[in-house]
């Protein structure tokens, strides 16, 4: 397994971990590249989801991806958390840790929602340092998730992609690219999701999310609940011609989960259209960019 970007490893193409999938993993050990768990359902779990969880980790990598960190709220970090947080991640060996720029709650409370930030120098400075102080304490790189967004703030004086490069510059962090949070945002807000694409720092992308979201006309909403829509994939070959197919695709299914093949002829999918786009633009074999064996290695470690 070759090395990728900030020298984490190339880990292919991965499912999100649900509890109702468990025991056909168990059973069936699909042939995923990694898995990535939420890590709050398992943070001092001990029952016979967290065995499962040991078990899965002994065959295939886990990333661990949080909806609690609060990177940009004025709330102190909750070192607590961060604890526990690296001690999940030491004991399945995750090779990188995720959540979300956003904020979740303020003074103590909890909205358990990704709010928003304004992209302002100020939010910036404060993020960022507040990034590098969890990338101590994780001891692994940290990836920061464009989430979804539904309001702006009339503050900002930065676009949310050049907030974004800037970020991960000034933390010397990773980026979760989630294409479709960028469709949904760029839709719900009218800017255009292939500038955002294309002015990201390409390299500093660790990881891709996949979901579907419901189009309600007038606004689209991030629901988790569908396959992933044709307008995504369109950007998602984008992005991985952008990014070099160095950085690992996760699909992300949160609701009517289906049966676990489908979500891996979802994956095939994502697979196919990477593997078309990184033929198209590979380069001959000697040099230093990527090619479909490896992007392929990287997709099939595990069947
Ligand atoms: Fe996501």
């Amino acid at each position: 397994m070759g090395e990728a970007r900030l020298g984490t490893p190339r880990l292919g193409y991965g499912v999100g971990l649900r509890t109702p999938h468990l025991a056909h993993i168990r059973e069936h050990r699909p042939p995923v590249g990694f898995f990535e768990i939420i890590s709050e359902n398992f943070l001092d779990c001990r029952g016979g989801r967290r065995r499962a969880l040991e078990e899965i980790a002994a065959h295939y990598p886990v990333v661990l991806h949080g909806v609690s960190l609060s990177i940009g709220s004025t709330d102190p970090l909750d070192f607590g958390y961060l604890r526990r947080l690296k001690r999940l991640a030491d004991e399945v060996d995750a090779p990188w840790v995720s959540d979300h720029v956003c904020w979740t709650g303020v003074l103590g409370v909890h909205t358990h929602d990704l709010l928003p930030l304004p992209f302002t120098e100020e939010t910036l400075a404060h993020v960022a340092a507040r990034a590098r102080v969890v990338q101590d304490v994780l001891e692994r790189p940290l990836a920061l998730e464009n989430p979804s967004s539904y309001v702006e703030f009339r503050a900002s004086t930065l676009t949310e992609w050049e907030f974004l490069a800037r970020l991960a510059e000034e933390a010397d962090c990773g980026l979760l690219l989630d294409v479709n949070n960028v469709h949904v945002s760029a839709f719900n807000h009218d800017f255009d999701p292939e500038r955002y694409l294309r002015e990201l720092p390409h390299e500093r992308v660790v990881q891709m999310h996949l979901a579907g979201h419901t189009d309600y006309g007038t606004h689209i909403i991030d629901t988790h609940d569908a396959p992933v829509a044709e307008p995504v994939w369109e950007l998602y070959r984008l992005a991985v011609e952008l990014t070099g197919g160095g950085a690992a695709t996760l699909l992300e299914r949160d609701d009517k989960l289906p049966p676990f093949p489908e979500l891996l002829a979802e994956l095939d999918r994502a697979r196919a259209a990477a593997g078309a786009v990184t033929a198209v633009s590979s380069v001959p074999s000697g040099s230093s960019g990527p090619s479909v064996s490896s992007v392929a290695a990287g997709s099939g470690s595990h069947g």
